[in-house]
């Protein structure tokens, strides 16, 4: 295959992977990934990019289409990234939250969750605080897209390495039990706790309105006209009052104006009050 070939079939596969999922594989990051690509190409028994590329056309939603945008995706999570933010919710989110809320019901959804870690740790957040939320049900989704990190998730079996990164020792010792050289998330996390597959662009696997969304370093690489497709998805599930905390980096602004900075919680965003949310509101509740 010529040079220039091969630089066409990597152009199409970067442009099955953008509508797949949202997000713009650059050209360097293109041959970053040839690689692990090429691993894909040798699970499936299949012989270069161009038939990886054939394959992909051929069904988007087989084996090889979710191990190709496994490989590509970036999964990199570790439990209280970015700890200030959990702090935030830990402080003021959640106990406003628990104050405002109408009914003793406390749905969380974490978009693009990866392999779980964001999750456990809202799920740990939320028994830390079990007097305030004695007698409530509460529960914690996550998403993605990657079938094989939502496996990992669901799984809950960390390595040493995983929760050496952000846990505390303490909470390690409370929520995680030793399973030879692993750690397994507790019975009383894996109550509050489920793991769907999931695109953002076309949401399923989800229903209701939820009251606090994460959608961390998930639209960092999507472009502005699908950040804002994810985005209206994201809100099809929220409230007016809904809290949506997005990572660090990452805004609304620009992709579309249905969130805007929450006056009240730093980094997080809520929907604009207008009388047809109001009315939506009305509706959901
Ligand atoms: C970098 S990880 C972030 C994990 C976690 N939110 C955190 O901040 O630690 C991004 C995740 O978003 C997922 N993702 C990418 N595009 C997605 C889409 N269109 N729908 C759902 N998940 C997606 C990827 O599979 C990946 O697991």
């Amino acid at each position: 295959m010529t040079d220039s070939s091969n630089v066409q079939i990597m152009r199409a596969i970067a442009a099955f992977f953008e509508q797949m999922t949202g997000q713009n594989l650059s050209e360097s990051r293109m041959w970053r990934v040839e690689t692990a690509l090429r691993d894909v190409m040798r699970q499936h028994g299949l012989k270069d990019l161009s038939d990886l590329l054939y394959a992909l056309q051929a069904d988007h939603s087989d084996q090889i289409a979710a191990a190709t945008i496994h490989c590509i995706t970036n999964h990199e999570s570790s439990f209280f990234r970015d700890l200030k933010v959990f702090e935030m919710v830990e402080k003021q989110l959640l106990p406003h939250l628990n104050a405002t809320l109408p009914e003793k019901l406390l749905r969380i959804w974490c978009v693009g969750c990866s392999t779980g870690q964001e999750v456990y740790s809202l799920a740990i957040i939320l028994k830390r605080q079990e007097e305030l939320w004695k007698n409530w049900r509460v529960s914690v989704i996550g998403t993605d897209i990657s079938p094989f990190s939502i496996t990992k998730a669901q799984e809950g079996l960390y390595q040493q390495m995983d929760v050496q990164r952000g846990l505390p020792i303490a909470d390690l010792l409370r929520w995680f039990e030793p399973v030879q050289d692993r750690w397994r998330i507790a019975p009383d996390l894996r109550a509050i706790t489920s793991f769907r597959v999931d695109n953002i662009l076309e949401p399923r696997a989800v229903s209701g309105k939820f009251d606090l969304i994460l959608c961390r370093n998930v639209l960092l690489y999507f472009t502005p006209e699908l950040r804002g497709r994810a985005l209206t998805s994201i809100a099809r599930h929220a409230r007016t009052d809904t809290q949506l905390v997005l990572g660090a980096g990452e805004t609304t602004i620009g992709a579309n104006t249905l969130f805007s900075p929450s006056s009240e919680f730093r980094g997080a965003y809520q929907q604009a009050v207008t009388p047809v949310s109001q009315v939506m509101d009305r509706l959901a509740s």
